[in-house]
């Protein structure tokens, strides 16, 4: 089922929601938000960044939280690269990416400066950010992986809709890819997931959600 392109309708115009999956990209409410509250602070983020700083993502989906965490590190003075390697099984075209990003006029400087070298998978060097979408099924992709990220932003669609990007065997191949000290976050609390990172050798913490989410989830590697 990789390497298909993503099939996706417009809601409102403005927010892309997968066909394939029956679930919306980001929030309707301010996904730019939901992703500083879930993804960025749910992982200490921008604090603990530094120098070599890894960030490993399953779902590229627009590449919104990408850009919001290279917004983040320019913005905290960081001059080397960050490095984001992305897991995505059904890219989105590029133009699609770029109408979805039209809702964040925030995040416009650093959308042009990505899009005007992206080609949809693969690397790009933007010198403050090293990025790797790696076009596979994250199932397979991810224990393949040869890298080991510092945080971890777990963004699949919904579990109930999603169930493959939720799966023990892939929550294990994060947490052996998660340097000593690293974390994860994601927006869900459900419970299986709690416990399926609790087993992959996390502690698991539920913390406030964004917006009408009651809780999300943060964990960290000891
Ligand atoms: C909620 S969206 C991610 C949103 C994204 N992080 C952003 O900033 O826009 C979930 C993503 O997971 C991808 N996905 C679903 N199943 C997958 C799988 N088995 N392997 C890799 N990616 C998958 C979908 O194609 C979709 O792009």
């Amino acid at each position: 089922m990789a390497d298909q392109q993503a099939r996706l309708s417009w809601r409102d115009g403005m927010l892309p929601v997968s066909d394939q999956f029956d679930d919306p990209y980001f929030s309707l409410q301010n996904g730019l938000l939901e992703t500083e509250h879930v993804f960025l602070a749910g992982n200490d983020l921008p604090a603990r960044y530094a120098a070599g700083f890894h960030i490993a993502e399953l779902g590229f989906g627009t590449g919104l939280n990408m850009l919001a965490a290279w917004r983040a590190w320019e913005q905290s003075g960081q001059k080397g690269a960050l490095h984001f390697t992305s897991f995505e099984a059904y890219p989105m075209a590029v133009d699609d990416m770029a109408r979805a990003l039209q809702a964040f006029p925030q995040i416009m400087p650093w959308a042009e400066r990505f899009l005007s070298q992206w080609t949809g998978g693969g690397l790009c060097d933007l010198g403050t950010l090293r990025a790797e979408v790696v076009v596979a099924d994250a199932r397979v992709s991810v224990p393949e992986w040869t890298g080991q990220a510092d945080a971890w932003f777990l963004d699949g669609f919904s579990p109930a809709k999603n169930p493959e990007l939720w799966q023990q065997d892939l929550l294990q191949a994060v947490a052996d890819h998660t340097r000593s000290g690293g974390t994860a976050a994601t927006y869900t609390a459900a419970g299986f997931v709690r416990r399926g990172l609790q087993e992959a050798g996390f502690d698991v913490d539920r913390a406030p959600g964004f917006g009408r989410k009651r809780h999300m989830t943060r964990a960290v590697k000891g």
